[in-house]
This record gives structure tokens, C-alpha cells and sequence, in this order.
């Protein structure tokens, strides 16, 4: 429909119809205006599935929705970096939202892990920002080209459940911007979702809802956001303010009484009726949208969507670790112990929660396939060794060829609205592992979570298949991955530390009552454990193949550039090996020379290729300025520091194969004020000041350029260098105390004239 439509459509509402139009008519839809035509619409959750809500409402996955399709979680489809099959899963997703009806669906979840605590890390996609903002851009495109949209969330810095709905994210600029705006960012401005939920928490002191920086300056003003805002479940708190700084719908509704503050308001004069209509038409723009471009042919095939969901998972999970002991052979006797080989745990509990219409176990997809016995090993209902599946376990285990274990984090220990108490996994599981391990020298586990977790064991097995929770049909993709007729090519998107107490935001989380600080600032994640040189579980990025890949001729289309240009990279990846597989290419830039603090490197580029055994492709990829650049506070603006750069090409962070040198020139430079408090050094970055200053420099305070004789009995004391350093560090100011005759003017006189240097 077009604006002008629109803009008529609003003109004949009465101020109650507008107000009312801003907030939900119930749990899951908008209000419907019949005199005009406007229809309700339809939201649901999301994102991996569609939990549409036909009978009572909740935001919980408590009450039933109808039966769908669980595709895997936000963990798992980041870990196949595969923009083409997440955009395929999104399509999915798109068709199933048109055939229910399904105006919005709510989704992706692009929040950072910030810490492997968070209850709710299975949704969200990723410690890295790039790799977050490139999936959730996928998902988005997939399912918007059905004419259906999307609800990027939770904007922003949502990083905990912990009292999600009132605590308060202290977080620097620079953080915000390169870290936690970023995971959104390019999602945003490439893909135009068609709506973004704010969060329930606030931003430095401001609620997400009430917060006009982010929900109007950033969203909208800078990233060019044209859809509607709507907030988290009960994330409004101040509906008139709200409105005001960007918040168009609330969700669900205040039964009238938010509606009944902004008429007031208008009324009032307190709130411009603008700013009512403006939120008016762009939700009724996307309410239109969705009308306007009904698909009468849609269906919801959930068997073949099934089919749809096995192939996503199929590349969601992470080979970690495998001393040839995998694929198994379909001929061995194998044996398959605990309780989620035959009831898999495979999403986690919440708004995302979906009724899944079939689940696949690994041992009902493993019989016909090869010759599997099957012992529970340990339940999950409470953590305590049962020591008869444990005997029967080690039994089953040391008859067989092989044992796999099919481990991991019980519903009760990860899901929305609280957050884990520790990295561990249940004792009574960890004992399982290490007493099969002790007998069965061929022991693999697979493992069923939605974030890191400790593994005490990890030297005692020789596979370690990180399953995550791969959606309903899980159970055959796995079984897929053991016994090879699919080569794993997922890689961790996040890292797994030794330990939790390594995480860079161990010592701040989960914040002193509703306030958190975000301490560890840029430093989340790799940016944090790399810079350290700290040992790792496993390294972001990380991710075995039954093949293997090498990698050559790293060439860039040139070795300089300035910032407003391009560069070209491209890099030769060969399958190695006897089986066809797929490679995610990594490509991290590091700033060699930077005086501002930054991680060591940060991933700015991933491809996946497909290649049949001795096949060559090149990869390429193209780096713009931001590739480069870090956040700059004082120019509020992105920023390059001239100089060399590593392009660094990797199969993991921690497995860099090729590196190319470059450099970068800036065309901006921050603007410098010189004071009387300004050291010699930064004084003397600038060539032409050297000439403003010469007469200092003679000072020994300043180096004594001209000053005593090397053989001074006070040069023994302090070298030449020592001295240099000292004269670096020393403000203008000091030319004051020690030594000639200068004054405070002639000293302000110099400032001046380096002021008019810097503004030449
Ligand atoms: C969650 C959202 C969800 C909404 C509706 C909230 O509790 O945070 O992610 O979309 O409920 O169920």
C-alpha cells in the first residue's frame, strides 16, 4: 500500500482507534479498525519454529501452540555458517508463516554470549558480532522473500536473564558500537527486517523501550530501519515516553490503560499527534504488507519440512575432536548409551519453544543403519549416578566396538528466564563418560546443549561431537555424522573456555542486583582469550572434517589502499583428502601498529565451499573500510589509524594458515587539541611541530637536543634513551619549573601556534 494510502487510512482514525492500534489487541495480535479495513495481524514466536498460539496466549512456551517444526537453534545454525542454508531455512519458515497466517515472526535472536551463562545463549548466535549480524541477516532474507517478517530482537544488550525485565547494561560507547549494536547492524541495514523488538532492560541508565538513542537516532536515522518497533512481552513501562523515543507497538496490551495515557497525552499537548500517526502508519504499513501479498497456495508440510530441518542439522554440528576413531563403520557392533540417544533433548525451554510434530531419536534413525545396542547409562530428572544403568552402561560398553554417549545439559539447566549457575554438566553424566571411557577405549560423546560446557573428561575420549540443540530431527543428522554419510563442516561460533571462571566477564556477571557492568568492555569472547594468549577447551571457530584442507596463494587485488576504498582478497582452499566435504574459509584482520587498544585480531570474513576430494576453489572476499576500523568515541564515527594491517586466513582463530601484510590510509584525522598539559611525544607525532618547539627541545627536560655532553657523570645515570622516554612523557608545562627562562605565555604562545598547526 502506499504512503499516501496510508497517510489517508491514519487521517480518518479517531485519536482512540490510533492509540489503541499502538498496542496488541491480545496476546499475539494487532488491533483490527473494520470500519477502515484494517485487519488484525498476526504475530508468533520464533525463531527456530513456529509457536503460533491458537488457544490461550503466553510468552513463556507454556500453554500449547499448534504442532510444527523444530528446526535447530540459534547456537546450531550459527555453527554451520551457511548464509545460503540458513536463508533456506528461512524460506521455510517464511511458507509455514504464510500458510498459518503468520503476519511476524519473531525472530532471529542476535543478543552476544557475552558470558557461557546465559540461560538463554541456545537462542542467539554467537560470542562475534559479524558472525551474529551474517546469520540473523540470512534468516531474515529467507523469510522475508516469502512476504512474511521478521522481529529482529532483543535490541539491545540483552545479555542475561538474570532480572532481564529491570536490570541496567553499563556499557562503554566503544563496546556498544564494535560489540553489541554490531551483532544487529548489518542484519539490519542490509536486510530491512520488517520489524526489531526491543529488550526489556535498560542501556546505561535508559530503558531499550524508552531509549530514543537507540530506537530512533541509531535504528532509524543512522541504519535507515523503516519497519516497526515493537517491544518484548511486557517491556513497556513508561508508554507515552516510549512512543516518543521510537517505540511504535507494545506487546502484548495494557487492556486499554497504555492507550488511555496517550490520548491523554495528545490531548494534553504533552505528546505531538504526529508522533502517534507516524507509529501509526508504519505499523499499518506492515500490517498491509503481509495483506497485500497472502500466498492462497501456502503449505505447512511438516514432514517435508522435517526433511528441511534434518539438512540444516546436518551442518549444525561441530566435529571437536576426533583421534580416528569416527566415522564409525555401519558394520561394527556399537554401543549407544544415555538417555538422550533415545529421548534427545534438542531445543531449549521458553518463548521459543515449539510443539514439535515428530522428533527423531539417534537410535531409532541407527536401526537398519548398523548394529547398535542401546543402555540409558544415567536419567536426567534429578543428578545422581543410578548405579544400575551405570553397570549396565559400562556392560554395554565393553562388548561393543565402539561406545558413543549421548550427553548433555538437562531442560532444567538452560532456558529463558534464568540463568545457569555454572559451565558444568551433571556429575552423574561426567562419571558415566569417564567409567565408559575406562573400558571402552573407542569412546565418543555427543553432546546435546546450547552453550560451552566443562569437560573434564575431554582427554579421555577420542570423539567429541558437539550436537547442540539441533531441532526435531536431530537424531538422524547425528546418526548421519557418526557413521559419515555426511562429512561434518560446522565450526564453534563461540569459544569453549577450560573453565568458567576464565570467561572475561566472570568476575562482573551477572551484576550487583540491576546493575552490570559490561567491565570487560570490547574484550568479549576470542578478543578477550586471544589477547591473553590464554589456552582454550576449544577455540572460536574450531571444527573437524572427515577430510582435509589446504590452503595457498593469498593474494590481495592491491597492498595499499586508503579507507574510502575496497580490497579484494582471495585465497586457493583444496580438498586434501578421499572425501568430499565443506570448508568454512575464516578471514581475521589484525592492526599491527594501533595506538588505541584492540583485540589481536577479529574475524571480518567467512565463506563455505563445497569441493570434491582433490578439487581447488578460490575464495574471495572484499574489505572495506570497516574491516579495518575500530570505534572512535571522539569522532563518533568508525575510524582506520594508518598503517599495516594482517590479513590473517584461518581455519579456526587459533589455526591462522595464511597471513598477507597490507596498509591502510586514513582520510580523517582526529582533530588534536594541544594544551599546556600535552606531552613532548605527542607533540612531536606531528614533523612540522618540531619547528614550533625548538627551542624547548634544547631543555634537558625535553632531551637537551643541543643540551650536555654524552659523558656527563648524570648521562651514566640515565641513558640517552632513558632520557628520550622521559622527555616524551613530560608536558609543555614543565618547561615552567625546570630550567630556561620561559614563562607560562611563551609557553601558551606555542600551544597556540600548535593549535594553529593542527588547524592548517
Ligand atoms: C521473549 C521474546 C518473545 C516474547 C513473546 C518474551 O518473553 O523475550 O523473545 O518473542 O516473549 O513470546
Amino acid at each position: 500500500m502506499t504512503a499516501e494510502k496510508i497517510k489517508e487510512i491514519v487521517s480518518q482514525m479517531t485519536l482512540e482507534e490510533k492509540a489503541s492500534m499502538c498496542s496488541g489487541a491480545d496476546f499475539w495480535h494487532t488491533e483490527a479498525v473494520e470500519r477502515l479495513g484494517i485487519p488484525a495481524s498476526m504475530v508468533s514466536d520464533g525463531p527456530h519454529g513456529l509457536r503460533k498460539q491458537d488457544q490461550e496466549g503466553d510468552h513463556l512456551g507454556v500453554n500449547d501452540s499448534i504442532k510444527a517444526v523444530c528446526f535447530p537453534a540459534g547456537c546450531g545454525t550459527a555453527a554451520s555458517f551457511n548464509r545460503e542454508l540458513i536463508q533456506q531455512m528461512g524460506e521455510t519458515l517464511g511458507e509455514e508463516c504464510q500458510a498459518e497466517g503468520v503476519s511476524v515472526i519473531l525472530g532471529p535472536a542476535v543478543n552476544i554470549k557475552r558470558s557461557p551463562l546465559c540461560g538463554r545463549n541456545f537462542e542467539y548466535y554467537s560470542e562475534d558480532p559479524f558472525v551474529a549480524s551474517e546469520m540473523a541477516g540470512a534468516l531474515i532474507h529467507g523469510v522475508q522473500s516469502k512476504n512474511v517478517g521478521t522481529s529482529i530482537k532483543h535490541f539491545l544488550a540483552n545479555n542475561q536473564e538474570t532480572r532481564r525485565m529491570t536490570s541496567d547494561s553499563k556499557i562503554g560507547e566503544r563496546s556498544l558500537h564494535e560489540i553489541y549494536l554490531a551483532a544487529f547492524e548489518g542484519a539490519v541495514k542490509r536486510e530491512k527486517p520488517w520489524t526489531v523488538m526491543c529488550s526489556y532492560n535498560k542501556i546505561n541508565g535508559t530503558y531499550a523501550a524508552e531509549n530514543h538513542k537507540y530506537l530512533t537516532e541509531v535504528l532509524r536515522d543512522e541504519w535507515g530501519f523503516d519497519g516497526y518497533v515493537m517491544s518484548d512481552w511486557g517491556a513497556v513501562n513508561s508508554r507515552v515516553k516510549d512512543l516518543q523515543a521510537g517505540l511504535d507497538l507494545e506487546m502484548p496490551s495494557s487492556n486499554g490503560f497504555n492507550d488511555r495515557l496517550i490520548v491523554g497525552a495528545v490531548q494534553s499537548g504533552e505528546l505531538p499527534e504526529k508522533v502517534l500517526d507516524a507509529a501509526v502508519a508504519r505499523i499499518l504499513n506492515i500490517v498491509f504488507r503481509f495483506e497485500e501479498n497472502r500466498d492462497k497456495n501456502a503449505v505447512f508440510d511438516r514432514d517435508k519440512d522435517h526433511e528441511m530441518a534434518r539438512k540444516v542439522a546436518q551442518e549444525t554440528i561441530v566435529l571437536l575432536k576426533n583421534e580416528d576413531v569416527l566415522p564409525l563403520s555401519e558394520q561394527d557392533e556399537i554401543a549407544f548409551i544415555g538417555k538422550y540417544a533415545e529421548k534427545p533433548r534438542y531445543q531449549g525451554g521458553g518463548s521459543s519453544h515449539i510443539n514439535s510434530h515428530k522428533v527423531t531419536s539417534a537410535l531409532e534413525m541407527v536401526r537398519g543403519m548398523a548394529n547398535v545396542t542401546y543402555a540409558q547409562g544415567f536419567d536426567d530428572k534429578e543428578d545422581k549416578t543410578d548405579e544400575k544403568l551405570l553397570a549396565e552402561a559400562v556392560e554395554a560398553a565393553k562388548k561393543a566396538k565402539a561406545a558413543v554417549i549421548f550427553a548433555g545439559l538437562p531442560d532444567a539447566f538452560e532456558s529463558e528466564g534464568f540463568d545457569r549457575a555454572h559451565m558444568r554438566m551433571p556429575d552423574c553424566q561426567n562419571e558415566l563418560i569417564s567409567k565408559v571411557a575406562a573400558v571402552q577405549p573407542n569412546t565418543i560423546v555427543v553432546l546435546h546443549n546450547g552453550s560451552p560446557v566443562e569437560m573434564p573428561w575431554v582427554n579421555e575420549v577420542k570423539g567429541i561431537v558437539e550436537a547442540y540443540l539441533s531441532g526435531q530431527a536431530v537424531g538422524g543428522a547425528v546418526c548421519d555424522i557418526l557413521f559419515g554419510r555426511v562429512n561434518p563442516s560446522a565450526k564453534l561460533p563461540e569459544t569453549f573456555p577450560l573453565k568458567l571462571e576464565d570467561n572475561p566477564s566472570y568476575l562482573f556477571y551477572i551484576g550487583e542486583r540491576d546493575k552490570v557492568e559490561y567491565r570487560e568492555g570490547i574484550f568479549v569472547g576470542y578478543r578477550y582469550y586471544d589477547k591473553k594468549k590464554m589456552d582454550v577447551l576449544f577455540p572460536f571457530g574450531h571444527g573437524l572434517s572427515y577430510t582435509t584442507f589446504a590452503y595457498s596463494n593469498l593474494t590481495t587485488d592491491k597492498d595499499q589502499m586508503k579507507d574510502t576504498d575496497c580490497m579484494t582478497v582471495s585465497v586457493d582452499v583444496t580438498n586434501t583428502g578421499k572425501m568430499a566435504g565443506k570448508e568454512v574459509v575464516q578471514l581475521y584482520v589484525a592492526d599491527k601498529e594501533s595506538t588505541v587498544i584492540r583485540p589481536l585480531k577479529e574475524l571480518k570474513g567467512f565463506e563455505k565451499v563445497e569441493l570434491a576430494p582433490g578439487e581447488t576453489k578460490t575464495v574471495t572476499f572484499t574489505l572495506d573500510k570497516r574491516a579495518f576500523a575500530y570505534y572512535s568515541v571522539k569522532l563518533q564515527d568508525w575510524h582506520v589509524e594508518t598503517g599495516a594491517f594482517d590479513i590473517m586466513i584461518g581455519k579456526s582463530s587459533r589455526d591462522i594458515v595464511l597471513t598477507k601484510e597490507v596498509s591502510v590510509e586514513s582520510t580523517v584525522t582526529i582533530p588534536f587539541v594541544y594544551t599546556t598539559d600535552t606531552t613532548m611525544g605527542d607533540v612531536l607525532r606531528d614533523p612540522r611541530a618540531r619547528e614550533i618547539v625548538k627551542d624547548l627541545l634544547k631543555l634537558d627536560i625535553f632531551g637537551g637536543e643541543q643540551g650536555k655532553a654524552e659523558s656527563s657523570a648524570a648521562n651514566e645515570a640515565i641513558s640517552a634513551e632513558m632520557n628520550r622516554a622521559m622527555a616524551e612523557f613530560t608536558p609543555l608545562r614543565c618547561a615552567l619549573s625546570f630550567g630556561g627562562n620561559m614563562n607560562m605565555a611563551d609557553i601558551q604562545e606555542i600551544v597556540e601556534q600548535l593549535n594553529a598547526l593542527e588547524e592548517s
